[in-house]
């Protein structure tokens, strides 16, 4: 066959293909079998040599001729496939809202301590924690519970093996940090004062109910120095009652009896919603309890080497539950630890 017929063929051979290409895949191996660099139509072009001298210009020309035609077409073709394909791609609406990551916030009750917490700390007490398995000596011997006391009753604690339990008050960080504070200045007249304010949980095996559960939280709190007064008790948490609910907010202390204090009492703050009238929400009430506290008992201060004949103190252990409770209108207890997105939402 002639070498321009041989073009000729080529030429549509080549237009079909690339004209058939439905990919970017199948129009680039067209490309690479007639145009590449050992494709056909340059295998054409080395053939020139044997066509006779007279016909070669000509030959030449239409091998570019064609050549460059082809090489339009495919360009043509390049440029319709990637159109066709972002057209059949999903374009981004960007007039759509943004998809927003859900924020979590923070629980109530963590919120409930936070804000108790940060009240003493600008009372110049400092946070401090303590572990939620406990010994039965930080738990009760330490702090005056002697091993017939009743509260003692393996039915009142959660034993978990030997000499481990789940602490049942957070009045353990207590003995934590002074035994702590004594290890490092003794507990005699070199003894710097100590302020701290102790959240976490606690258990008890009560059975549950709308207002009992086996794991709450407290805040615990501590001060010891020389000449500390019950005072100084009323006046620290009458500071912290207004600072936490309001200037209006009264106080009251009962009498009452803990092993770790001496004398003990039950503080209990006036309704927020009725100023103590009474009201649906404190149940005609008028006062909401706190919890407890008194002045350290000297036994205690034994316990953990602190000179009573020198230092003073003043604890306390609040509830955070029934406050948070009644502080949100929360009906049931057991709502903070359900993990119900649409309660904890709310808050
Ligand atoms: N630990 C007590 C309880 O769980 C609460 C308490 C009462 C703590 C009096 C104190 C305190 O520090 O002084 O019932």
């Amino acid at each position: 066959m002639p070498l321009l017929d041989e073009v000729e063929a080529l030429r549509k051979e080549a237009e079909k293909a690339i004209l058939a290409a439905a990919a970017r895949e199948d129009l680039e191996s067209a490309r690479v079998e007639f145009l590449g660099r050992s494709g056909k139509l340059k295998d054409l072009m080395g053939r020139i040599r044997e066509v006779p001298p007279e016909l070669k210009k000509a030959a030449g020309q239409r091998l570019n001729a064609v050549k460059s035609g082809l090489e339009s077409l495919f360009a043509d073709r390049k440029r319709a496939l990637s159109a066709g394909e972002s057209a059949a791609r999903p374009q981004p609406d960007p007039t759509l809202p943004g998809r927003t990551q859900p924020l979590g916030t923070i629980h109530p009750l963590t919120q409930a301590l936070e804000r108790f917490a940060g009240v003493f700390e600008r009372l110049g007490f400092t946070v401090r924690q303590g572990p939620e398995i406990e010994d039965a000596f930080h738990n009760f011997d330490a702090l005056n519970m002697p091993d017939d006391h009743p509260v003692r009753d393996q039915a009142d604690t959660f034993v978990l093996e030997d000499d481990a339990i789940l602490r049942s008050q957070t009045s353990t960080v207590q003995i934590r940090v002074m035994e702590e504070h004594v290890k490092r200045y003794g507990g005699g007249a070199e003894m710097p004062p100590i302020r701290i304010v102790a959240p976490g949980r606690t258990y008890r095996p009560d059975a549950v109910d709308a207002t009992h559960h086996y794991s709450f939280s407290q805040i615990e709190g501590l001060a010891v120095d020389r000449g500390v007064t019950m005072a100084d008790l009323k006046g620290f948490l009458g500071m912290f009652a207004r600072e936490t609910f309001g200037p209006e907010v009264k106080t009251r202390f009962r009498p009452s009896f803990f092993p770790f204090t001496e004398p003990s009492a039950e503080m209990d703050v006036s309704c927020v919603f009725c100023g103590g009238k009474g009201c649906r929400v404190c149940k005609r009430q008028g006062w909401v309890e706190l919890g407890g506290c008194g002045m350290v008992d000297p036994n205690v201060f034994d316990a953990v080497g602190i000179d009573s004949e020198l230092f003073t103190g003043f604890a306390f252990g609040f509830g955070i539950e029934r406050v948070a409770m009644f502080m949100l209108g929360v009906d049931d207890i057991r709502r903070f630890t359900e993990n119900d997105l649409r309660f904890l939402r709310q808050f």
